[in-house]
């Protein structure tokens, strides 16, 4: 087999084997396959789509090319995915509570990425939190512990990271069967019983559109389910930040009142326990998604889901008092500005990828690779659509390093949202389910 073949078969419409998508994603990963091979590979499957059982295959073959976990555990290993927002922090309280339900959780998760926030990036504004771990201490924490939130350090689908690479100096991001391989290449690698998938739409989201993403949620979850792992998928609305704040150690604030059961965004609470019902269900540990939801709200009314994180945190390097001393213990911001709507009413829109480079621009995320994030800065206080603002009702806090970059934020906010006279309803934050 070589490289040639498998595109000359491509070129021409031909489907390829399991053993020819093996060949190419093990070429990838040894660099036996040119960066002019994988850009014609990526081009080829952008115009003309594989089908189930070709994505099936390129995601086994992406998965196998690095190193697969494997579990011998007395409950199920159960994991979330989301395409990624603004003001999205579902994982931190998610991972604890499914622990606290009897689930196994190894979130291997990312950093920021463009304007949406990172997972690793929020975890790592826990002063002294370990956030990269070898596999033989990942799979002692999720043991010991449950969950443990943590980035991959071995070589997790070393396949999907160069044709990603690739992808994105070739156009060829775009498409959804190399999306959703790419995708559950690496969350497959984690050795998962079952998966839900959080395919985010409106203007903070990587797919803005509903019938794209749509699209994209059918194929994850029929691909997953053709690869063997159990999958369902949510539809959820990111046309304005998840909760209220934006920023890392912001977020993990929005977290523990999560945990903690000291109030919280309503709608970040909700989600959680809908995506957790989903998969203690899928994880056979309830009957239904319902029964689930209710599960996941007693690990939290219980104190059992905050007690696992504090755990966790500690574990891995982070205070031993966190769950108790958080507010303490988290950096904060030295310029706080509240930002007044410049007239009153309620907000009709929200130009949410706006709000999420704002809070990159504040120094939150990073404009280039090597930039280091700055924890304490970001946006709180978000006011979401349908909300009334007024001369005494904020748009939003700003957390600054400095007033330069506090004012330009602001700015940036005034820009992205419109209010209107008349009141709004807010969008519904579940728009479908796949199963
Ligand atoms: N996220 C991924 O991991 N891969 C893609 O191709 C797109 C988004």
């Amino acid at each position: 087999m070589d490289a040639r073949a498998i595109l000359a078969r491509l070129r021409k419409g031909d489907s390829l084997s399991a053993d020819h998508y093996g060949w190419f994603a093990r070429g990838l990963a040894d660099g036996t396959v040119s960066d002019a091979q994988a850009g014609a590979f990526a081009m080829a499957i952008c115009k003309s789509p594989i089908g189930r059982d070709g994505r099936v295959s390129l995601t086994h073959a992406m998965r196998d090319s690095g190193q697969v976990l494997d579990w011998d555990l007395p409950g199920p290993v159960l994991d979330k995915h989301s395409t990624g927002g603004v003001g999205d922090t579902v994982s931190l309280p998610l991972a604890p509570a499914l622990a606290a339900c009897g689930a196994y959780v190894p979130m291997l998760s990312g950093r920021g990425l463009g304007h949406t926030g990172g997972t690793l990036d929020k975890m790592e504004a826990i002063p002294g939190y370990r956030a990269i771990l070898g596999n033989a201490e990942l799979a002692r924490v999720v043991r010991d512990v449950g969950c443990a939130i943590v980035g991959a350090s071995g070589e997790i689908a070393p396949a999907d990271k160069r044709l990603y690479a690739v992808r994105d100096v070739t156009s060829t991001v775009e498409s959804i069967d190399l999306i959703t391989a790419s995708i559950l290449s690496k969350k497959l690698s984690e050795g998962l019983d079952g998966l839900v998938l959080d395919v985010k739409t409106g203007s903070g989201a990587f797919m803005e559109d509903p019938a794209d993403a749509l699209a994209l949620a059918k194929s994850l979850v029929d691909t997953a389910q053709g690869a063997g792992c159990r999958c369902t998928a949510l539809l959820t609305d990111m046309s304005q930040p998840l909760a209220p704040s934006a920023g890392n150690a912001l977020e993990v604030i929005e977290a523990m009142e999560i945990l903690t059961g000291a109030g919280g965004s309503d709608r970040l609470r909700r989600l959680v326990l809908a995506l957790g019902g989903e998969l203690l269900a899928l994880g056979g540990l309830v009957a239904n998604a319902a029964e689930g939801e209710a599960k996941i709200d007693s690990a939290f009314t219980s104190g059992a889901a905050a007690e696992v994180f504090g755990r966790m945190v500690a574990t891995l390097g982070g205070p031993t008092d966190f769950t108790a001393r958080w507010r303490d213990r988290l950096p904060s911001a030295p310029v706080l500005v509240e930002i007044r709507p410049k007239r009153p009413g309620y907000i009709a829109s929200i130009d949410t990828r706006a709000l999420g480079e704002a809070v990159v621009h504040l120094g939150g995320g990073r404009l280039v690779q090597s930039d280091k994030v700055d924890p304490a800065v970001g946006l709180s206080a978000i006011a979401g659509i349908g909300d009334r603002v007024d001369p005494e009702v904020p748009l939003a806090r700003i957390h600054a390093r400095d007033e330069d970059s506090a004012r330009a934020a602001a700015e940036v906010l005034h820009d992205a949202t419109r209010v209107s006279e008349a009141p709004v309803a807010p969008p519904d934050l579940i728009q479908e389910r796949i199963a």
